[in-house]
């Protein structure tokens, strides 16, 4: 299974490795994607179930299939690349367009929503919380003084208003982006509703591989993993409610799988990324 579909990359690496009987579910909350990835796939049209939905849903998608358990799940999380460089999506700083930054239409809100409706104080820590910005109270109050925003230009030139570019060499917009990308898809409550879900659908020697790009999902990841590989013998005080039960997965990797140097070279956005692999017991 692969909850994160994107232009379907690595569900073909999946069908060609497990050709010719493997069988490949697909999700994606984004219909550009999933029309992409259908091309992709097409080769393997027979063995593949594509489906319009996020991986918060990866139990009930399983059973409405009627499969119990899978061998394997994956879930590439955040936005791709096609996402990132479709201009009238909103997510890039450098590409004027309306504030959206959804992935897919099931999200309530866009970001032009948060910035225009949210109060001083929810913005400055949602800014501070997903986007790790030290100058979250400064842009917050700047978004109220100008709103209503409705372009990315518009947000960019706020930011850089208060927030002008320091030695480091990321541009002052990226953590408020990365923020308010975060809140408008839920993605951290995506990554902890779906990671039990995805280790109970495992079948006993099933792995889950999670590839993340920043540290407040990867921290959810590693915080899961970690808990879940841990025998629990005698709870501890705060985990009381627990009883006593084996691990339910051993870490394949202790240390996250990071890029080569020639991969980050070959394509500069994997640079972040942090893959770590768990196995059922
Ligand atoms: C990094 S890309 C995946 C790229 C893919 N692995 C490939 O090989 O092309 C992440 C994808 O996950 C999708 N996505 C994000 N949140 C999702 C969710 N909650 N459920 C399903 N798909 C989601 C995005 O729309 C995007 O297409």
């Amino acid at each position: 299974m692969d909850g994160t579909l994107g232009a379907g990359g690595h569900a073909r690496g999946i069908l060609e490795a497990s050709a010719p009987d493997g069988q490949l579910l697909g999700l994606d909350v984004d219909p550009q994607a999933l029309a992409i990835a259908r091309e992709t796939l097409a080769p393997h049209e027979h063995r593949i179930h594509l489906v319009q939905a996020s991986y918060i849903t990866l139990s009930d998608q399983l059973k409405q299939l009627g499969w119990s358990e899978v061998d394997g799940i994956v879930l590439d999380l955040g936005a791709s690349s096609m996402q990132f460089d479709t201009r009238e999506r909103g997510f890039s700083f450098q590409h004027d367009a309306p504030l959206d930054m959804r992935f897919g239409p099931q999200a309530l809100q866009t970001a032009a929503d948060l910035v225009n409706t949210y109060s001083e104080s929810e913005l400055a820590d949602l800014i501070y919380e997903y986007g790790e910005e030290r100058d979250s109270r400064k842009i917050a109050r700047a978004i109220v003084d100008k709103r209503p925003l409705h372009t990315t230009r518009e947000l960019v030139a706020v930011i850089e208003a208060v927030s002008p570019r320091r030695g480091d060499r990321v541009h002052p917009a990226t953590r408020t982006f990365q923020a308010l990308r975060i809140a408008v898809n839920d993605e951290l409550a995506s990554v902890e509703s779906a990671l039990p879900q995805a280790v109970t659908s495992l079948n006993v020697g099933g792995r889950l591989a999670v590839i993340s790009f920043h540290s407040l999902e990867d921290r959810i990841v590693k915080d899961f993993f970690r808990e879940q590989s841990k025998d629990l013998v005698n709870p501890p005080y705060e985990q009381l409610y627990e009883t006593e039960r084996k691990a339910i997965i051993k870490e394949v990797n202790r240390k996250p799988i990071m890029p080569s140097e020639e991969e980050t070279k070959n394509n500069p956005r994997a640079r972040s990324a942090k893959l770590r692999i768990a196995e059922k017991m």
